[in-house]
């Protein structure tokens, strides 16, 4: 586990990755939406623009798609990726992957993503961010969590939490496709960040426990043998 300031903990994660990408140019890039990677983001184009950092050979797979929501629209995930990272650096558009949230059989969907990844040889550093209520991707606490991608009804705290992103709450949709638990798990390396005084509460439960559950899905990951926690000293109350 890793302390520091946000800037600290983007830099690292930054350096992690260029680490990665230095030993495997065509490294498999499992990436994250959210608030938290952003600073990350921001110095992988950095690290591009001013340093000569070269992702035309890298493929990334992102974690997860609101349902119903097409690439042009302003919450997709598709459209932040690429406002805030790929128009920004050299990735090949044929290298960048994820979910189609307007997808006419999410079923399909839900297969042919999985199958992209393992056809790709599965993904070798997976960024995570944590929601407040210990999800991760959009794998919600629940009884029963999924191996594969699938499709998931967000809880009321998510959505709640998420419309700060939306006009209004209503706006924010109640359904997402999602990577599931084990299609996270078989990345080779993981790294989880969490930033914010709102992470605290979760992070502490997490580091605590001595258990895993299905009630926190981020606690599986304690089980992969190749997992970095990277946060930030607002995210950290133990
Ligand atoms: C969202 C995303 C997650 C993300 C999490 C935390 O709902 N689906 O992939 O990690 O919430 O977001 P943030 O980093 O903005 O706190």
């Amino acid at each position: 586990m890793v302390k520091g300031s946000y800037e600290l903990a983007s830099k690292l994660v930054a350096d992690m990755i260029r680490d990665e990408l230095e030993k495997k140019p065509n490294m498999i890039l499992g990436l994250a939406t959210g608030s938290t990677p952003l600073g990350v983001y921001k110095e992988l184009i950095r690290l591009h623009k001013e340093e000569g950092v070269d992702f035309s050979n890298i493929t990334t797979f992102n974690l997860d798609e609101y349902v119903g929501l097409g690439k042009d629209h302003p919450q997709s995930y598709y459209y932040y990726m690429r406002n805030i990272l790929f128009n920004h650096i050299n990735i090949r558009e044929e290298n960048i992957f994820i979910q189609d949230g307007k997808a006419e059989d999410f079923n399909r969907e839900c297969e042919r993503y999985d199958e992209l990844i393992k056809e790709k040889g599965g993904i070798d550093l997976q960024i995570l961010g944590i929601g407040e209520n210990g999800h991760i991707a959009f794998n919600e606490p629940a009884d029963k969590l999924s191996v594969g991608t699938c499709i998931v009804q967000l809880t009321d705290s998510t959505i709640n939490v998420n419309s700060r992103f939306f006009d209004s709450i209503e706006e924010v949709p109640k359904t997402a496709i999602t990577m599931g638990i084990g299609s996270i798990m078989q990345a080779k390396k993981i790294i989880l960040m969490a930033d914010g005084e709102k992470k605290a509460d979760i992070m502490k439960k997490l580091l605590e426990s001595k258990y895993i559950s299905t009630d926190i899905p981020a606690s599986l990951l304690l089980l992969h043998q190749d997992l970095t926690i990277v946060l930030t000293r607002s995210a950290y109350k133990l």
